[in-house]
This record gives structure tokens, sequence and C-alpha cells, in this order.
């Protein structure tokens, strides 16, 4: 098979309705909106409601893709979701989405990378287009983090949320992925991890008591090893795209501390205009902060064609990665 392009012809976004701010959290956690704000950048974070699901947020936003690209989703040939909160272990939740979007019997699947999640299916996805499997797939981030968050643990509970993100991609004359780096290392999976339910411990009354299958973090180390990643693998996609810093009309990182972000950036040289940072309104949502932030800055209208992004993530695993990516008309 001979190799083709890929291109994004339609992006969309979604978060529920609930709004939980930092004063909200004051409520019930021994916290404060001053600590979350300079510590974090958040100031608040989308949470679903008892009978929302994964399913119901990454369908939402995989609507708004269709739309925006003037597309069926019968015209799509395989979804992808990127996603740590699946609806159920399984059945995968891309095969709820994909049936519920009217694709049924549409080959669909999940991929569980954490915080990486669109890094990876961005990469996944562009190679089933570019070696000809597919014509067009759907690739989804959606999370809903406050499922399996500790509401009681302020050092976790103040950070995560949840939400979706969709890109549509297409084959295509021009090619828009130009590199990725990926990476991967699960020497210290216990940095950031959600344990006590898988088969390594499966979940018993004891490990629900003991609260294992919620969100454990060792955040300050997670913290330094997360601006190193992202910094490396972004020289590393640069200079494998044999491009530069300063080529760099958007960087779209992930969304979890906007000190990563900025001591990210600010390692890489880039000014602020060009960090598309949206933290305040919605936390950290792991695989669907970068297709979020991406999909307000297209809708937005801020991206032209020609420009370049590069998306960027670190997180649970540990994994990390970037992807090089021209935008087209
Ligand atoms: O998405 C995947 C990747 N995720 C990340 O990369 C997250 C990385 N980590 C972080 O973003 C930061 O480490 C946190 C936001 C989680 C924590 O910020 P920090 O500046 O690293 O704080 P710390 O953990 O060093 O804690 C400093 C102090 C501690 O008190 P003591 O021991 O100094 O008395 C904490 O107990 O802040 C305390 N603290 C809080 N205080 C008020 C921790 N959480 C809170 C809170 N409100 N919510």
């Amino acid at each position: 098979m001979s190799l083709r392009g890929v291109k994004i012809v339609g992006v969309g976004h979604y978060a529920p309705a609930r709004v939980v701010t930092n004063h909200d959290l004051e409520a019930w956690l021994d916290t404060t909106d001053e600590w979350i704000t300079t510590r974090t950048g958040m100031k608040r974070r989308h949470w679903t409601s008892d009978n929302e699901a994964t399913s119901d947020l990454a369908s939402a936003a995989a609507e708004a893709a269709l739309v925006h690209a003037g597309l069926q989703a019968a015209d799509v040939d395989c979804f992808i979701v990127a996603t740590v909160t699946p609806d159920y272990y399984f059945p995968a939740t891309a095969c709820l989405v994909a049936t519920r979007l009217g694709a049924r019997e549409k080959p669909a699947f999940d991929i569980a990378i954490a915080c990486s999640g669109f890094i990876y299916g961005l990469t996944i996805a562009s190679g089933l287009i570019r070696s000809g499997v597919y014509r067009r797939v759907m690739l989804i981030g959606a999370e809903s983090l406050s499922k399996i968050l500790d509401k009681e643990d302020r050092s976790t509970a103040i950070l995560f949320g949840d939400g979706a993100g969709a890109v549509i991609l297409e084959r295509s004359e021009e090619d828009s992925f130009l590199a990725c780096d990926l990476g991967a290392d699960g020497s210290r999976p216990e940095l950031l991890y959600a344990h006590g339910s898988g088969s390594r411990e499966p979940l018993d009354h004891a490990a629900l008591d003991a609260k294992l299958h919620l969100i454990h973090m060792q955040g300050r180390e997670t913290f330094k090893l997360a601006v190193n990643k992202m910094v490396e693998s972004t020289g590393s996609v640069l200079s494998k795209a044999n491009l530069n810093k300063a080529d760099i009309a958007f960087l779209i990182p992930h969304q979890a501390n906007k000190r990563i972000i900025d001591a990210t950036a600010r390692y890489l040289g880039l000014p602020e205009d060009k960090v598309v940072i949206n933290i305040a309104e919605y936390g950290n949502t792991s695989a669907a902060s970068i297709p979020m932030a991406l999909s307000e800055t297209v809708r937005a209208g801020r991206v032209k064609p020609g420009d370049l992004i590069v998306f960027v993530a670190f997180g649970g695993g540990l994994s990390w990665g970037a992807v090089a990516w021209r935008w087209a008309q």
C-alpha cells in the first residue's frame, strides 16, 4: 500500500453542565481558591452528574465534530475513544459511541494510555489512514475522572475534571502528520494510578474501604517529570520533522497544571500567545484535554492553513508523546 496524507476535517468538544468552582471545593475540603489558583491555574472544572457517563460526553463531542465537518456518522470508517474512565471494563466505550451516533457495525475500539491518549490516538488514527486502511477515522478523547476521584483528598480532588474532545481525520493529498515522538516507562506506575480494581488487586471490600480504586498521585515527582518529558518530546518531534521551535504556531499541551505548561513554554522559549491554555475552565481532563483545547482554538478561528501545531502530553504510565501537525485547508 502506498502512503497517503491525512488531515483534520472536523473538531468538537463537550463538557458536562455541572460546574464545580474552587469556592465550591472550599465547602468540604481544607483548601482555598487562592491555593488552587496559584498552584494549578484552575478556577473551575465540569463534573458529570450521577446519570452521565463517558460515552455520553464522547457522543456529544463527536456529534459536534460531525456537524463541523458536514458529515454523517455513516461517513466515518472507524471510531477510537481514548479514555481511562470507560463506561465499563468492557465492552469498549467506542462501541457504544459508534452505535449511538448511528454507525452500528463500524469498527470501534478504545485506547487506555491516560493523559497521552490523544497523542497515541492521533498517531494510530493517522497511521490507519496514511497506510490506506481507512478513509475517515473519528478520534475522541473522553473522560469522567470525577467518577474515580477521592473527593475527600485535597491533593487530587481539586485537579481533575470531565469532558470530551473529538476530531475527524480524513485521507488527503496534503499530509498534516509530520512526525510523532512516543514513549512509556512502566517502572513507576505508582506515581499516578488507580490500582485497586484490576487483575493485580481485584476490587474487594477491603480495597473499596481503602479507596484503592480511586486516583492516587505523587504530585511533586510527577510534576518534575512532566516538564522534562514535555520539553524533551517537543524537541524530539521537531527534529524528526526537520523544524525549529520558531516554526511553531501553536503548542497545545495536555492541561495538567498551568505551572507545568508555563515551565515547558519557558524552556522552549515560546511566547504566551503560541501556547493554548484552557485549564482555568476545565482542570485536568486527561485524554480529553488536548482535543478540547484544539476544538476551542479552531472554532475561535485562530488556526490558519499551514500553521504548525505541536501537541504534547505526559501522564500515567508513565507515558508521554508529541505530534507535529501541519494544519490543512
Ligand atoms: O495529568 C497527568 C500529569 N499530572 C501532573 O502532572 C500533575 C503534577 N503535579 C502537580 O500539578 C502538583 O504537584 C500539585 C498541584 C498536585 C501539587 O502542587 P505542589 O506545589 O507540588 O504542592 P505539594 O504537593 O508539594 O504540596 C505543598 C503543600 C503541602 O502541605 P505541606 O506538607 O507543605 O504542609 C500539601 O499538603 O500544599 C498542601 N496541599 C494543599 N493545600 C491546600 C496539597 N493540596 C492542597 C490543596 N489545598 N488542595
